[in-house]
């Protein structure tokens, strides 16, 4: 089985590389290498399989699926405290890029796309443990057959009820 990580020179993306080959997965990594991100090239496993690459080019996504049976999505332009003048950057990069992904895949049949969720998304310190009363946070569970190892949300509750607006 072989896995495709965009990102894959990232932070979590290079630990999933990683992960997946120690799993004996074969893994291409599709990553634009931005000098400014990574002012020297990063240092992989020379079995892992590294297309320099945008996820925004449609060509080079088509290319790099090539092969490959499931996705790990990990590319993003990333960062807190931006200006609000950024939004077009980021919409481009990280949704258009999305887009981009999914059609080509969907073209490809290809079905299992793993992503990287946000502690936006679950709302730091916003959910309790219904028993403890303890913060809950994404704990190893289930997995799906596609993927080697994940983590899926523990179900939640919220602390709070929310008031609507
Ligand atoms: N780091 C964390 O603690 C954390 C926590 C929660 C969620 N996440 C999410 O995980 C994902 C990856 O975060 P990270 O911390 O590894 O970021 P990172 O900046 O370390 O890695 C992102 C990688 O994506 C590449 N990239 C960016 N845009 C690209 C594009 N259009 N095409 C190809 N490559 C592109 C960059 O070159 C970089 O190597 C993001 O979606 C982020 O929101 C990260």
């Amino acid at each position: 089985m072989k896995i495709l990580v965009t990102g894959g020179a990232g932070f979590i993306g290079s630990h999933i590389a990683d992960a997946a080959l120690a799993q004996g997965w074969s893994v291409r990594v599709m990553d634009s290498l931005d000098p400014g991100l990574h002012p020297s090239p990063p240092v992989f496993d020379p079995r892992v399989e590294i297309v320099t690459g945008d996820v925004t080019d449609a060509a080079a996504v088509e290319s790099a699926l090539q092969g490959i049976d499931t996705v790990c999505h990990q590319s993003a332009k990333v960062g807190l405290g931006v200006s609000f003048a950024d939004a077009p950057d980021y919409i481009h990069n990280n949704d258009y890029a999305t887009a981009i992904l999914l059609a080509a895949m969907e073209r490809r049949s290809i079905t299992c796309l793993v992503l990287a969720s946000s502690m936006v998304v679950y709302g730091e310190g916003a959910y309790t443990d219904p028993d403890t009363g303890l913060p809950v946070r994404p704990v190893p569970a289930a997995r799906p057959t596609c993927w080697p190892a994940t983590t899926i949300p523990a179900t939640r509750k919220p602390a709070q009820p929310s008031s609507p607006r």
